[in-house]
């Protein structure tokens, strides 16, 4: 196995250089937020709108041509980086919020009757909760929540009995933006398929992470973001097995997504234009398959490892401070772990640590529910990882809550 040198991988990141007007080099802890972007990724948009910024799948120039090329590349690419069979299976939208809000709602005007039930898991970003809930006052369906135990573990056992004979969908996360669990989606989807019952996974905190195959794990349906994935900003995708987007109907209507157009109807294009109307974020996907090329280069075994010892060696100096206590106990988990100060709110501490030219976020996550659950309504504090971060880095955040555990103490 390759030793990981994040010192080294620090080099390709060029906002890692940001000095405060201290001099204190950027401690970048915010990467559920949004992950850094490599040099390459960066050089790829410049020289996208230098060299070939032209619509794609209807020019019939060389600017045309060269930007359709890079674009279904990226669909090649990340349709085998995440395990897939046909890279069609591949949708490339905003980001994973636009994902699953088009999903739920092509899914439900295929899928829901009134009556139906819809599972989400109590870990869920908001993103994998409303759209569903939206569905649910478009639709009359009802949605179910699967609850967290006390640590943020998602029991096989309490699915079992919430699964109905009219679960038509469970909406379960890859990794909590929270926590950090890493539900068993292999033995979860299973499952749910046992009672007939899809299954959309949020990979939106995975993908920088976990090493992902769709096929392994079978879900129907998988979302995602660039930008959490060290790609741009404003793309994302989702996939789902051909079989279920061919039964599909198309979200927004447009150019592309259509095959013949007449004054009162059309016909629907195919797999993956279906879903594809109107112009897309042509510089940022090729932008992503830079991103998935730079990724593709590490060993993800060390990659993996190194992150869990980085976030292991975290959990253990957050819990050496007097007055911080870590927030859940996930029997599985990666990158991300979030904790309380004593006395402090958390947007205080992010507050104060951003002084030091600290960066993390503070607040409810976009998982009130959770936080619900956990007893932590005022939000919590929450570092994430992303493969730069240094033992080093959780060192310069320890000292800086002392700091902060000593202004409120004066
Ligand atoms: N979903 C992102 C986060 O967890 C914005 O911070």
């Amino acid at each position: 196995m390759q030793v990981f040198n994040a010192q080294r991988i620090r080099e390709d990141f060029p906002a890692l250089s940001f000095c405060n007007a201290k001099g204190q080099r950027i401690v970048y802890l915010d990467n559920s937020a949004t992950t850094q972007k490599p040099r390459c990724v960066i050089e790829a948009l410049v020289d996208f709108y230098q060299h070939m910024n032209a619509n794609v799948h209807r020019s019939f120039y060389e600017w045309g041509n060269r930007a359709t090329e890079a674009y279904e590349h990226t669909r090649v690419s990340l349709s085998k980086f995440i395990g897939a069979q046909h890279p069609e299976e591949v949708i490339f939208t905003r980001g994973a919020t636009e994902s699953i809000n088009c999903l739920a709602d092509i899914i439900g005007q295929r899928y829901f009757q009134q009556g139906d039930e819809v599972l989400v898991s109590e870990l869920e970003h908001h993103s994998n909760l409303i759209p569903w809930q939206m569905q649910q006052k478009k639709r009359g369906i009802q949605v179910k929540g699967w609850p967290v135990d006390a640590d943020g573990n998602l029991e096989i056992s309490a699915l079992q009995t919430l699964l109905t004979p009219r679960t038509k969908l469970l909406a379960v996360t890859q990794v909590s933006n929270v926590l950090g669990t890493t539900p068993n989606l292999k033995e979860i989807i299973a499952c749910a398929h046992a009672n007939g019952t899809l299954v959309l996974v949020d990979g939106a905190q995975a993908l920088a992470h976990l090493k992902i195959n769709v096929q392994d794990m079978d879900c129907d349906f998988y979302a995602g973001s660039s930008h959490k994935m060290y790609g741009p900003m404003g793309v994302g995708f989702f996939y789902g097995k051909r079989k279920w987007l061919e039964a599909l109907p198309p979200y927004h209507g447009g150019g592309t997504m259509m095959e013949s157009v007449f004054m009162d109807s059309f016909t629907e294009a195919g797999v993956p234009k279906r879903f594809e109307a109107g112009t897309p974020p042509v510089a940022d996907v090729i932008g992503l398959g830079k991103a998935i090329a730079y990724l593709q280069q590490f060993d993800w075994q060390s990659l993996m490892r190194y992150e869990e010892a980085v976030i292991a060696y975290a959990e253990r100096t957050l819990c050496a401070i007097p007055g911080v206590r870590l927030i859940g106990h996930p029997e599985t988990k990666t990158a991300i772990v979030s904790f309380l100060v004593d006395k402090i709110h958390p947007h205080d501490v992010a507050t104060i640590v951003n002084n030091q030219n600290i960066a993390l976020r503070a607040g409810h996550h976009c998982c009130q529910p959770l936080m619900h659950r956990l007893g932590c309504r005022g939000g919590v504090v929450r570092v994430s990882l992303g493969m730069y971060n240094t033992f080093e880095d959780i060192d310069r955040l320890a000292e800086a809550i002392d700091v902060a555990l000593t202004v409120f103490k004066s």
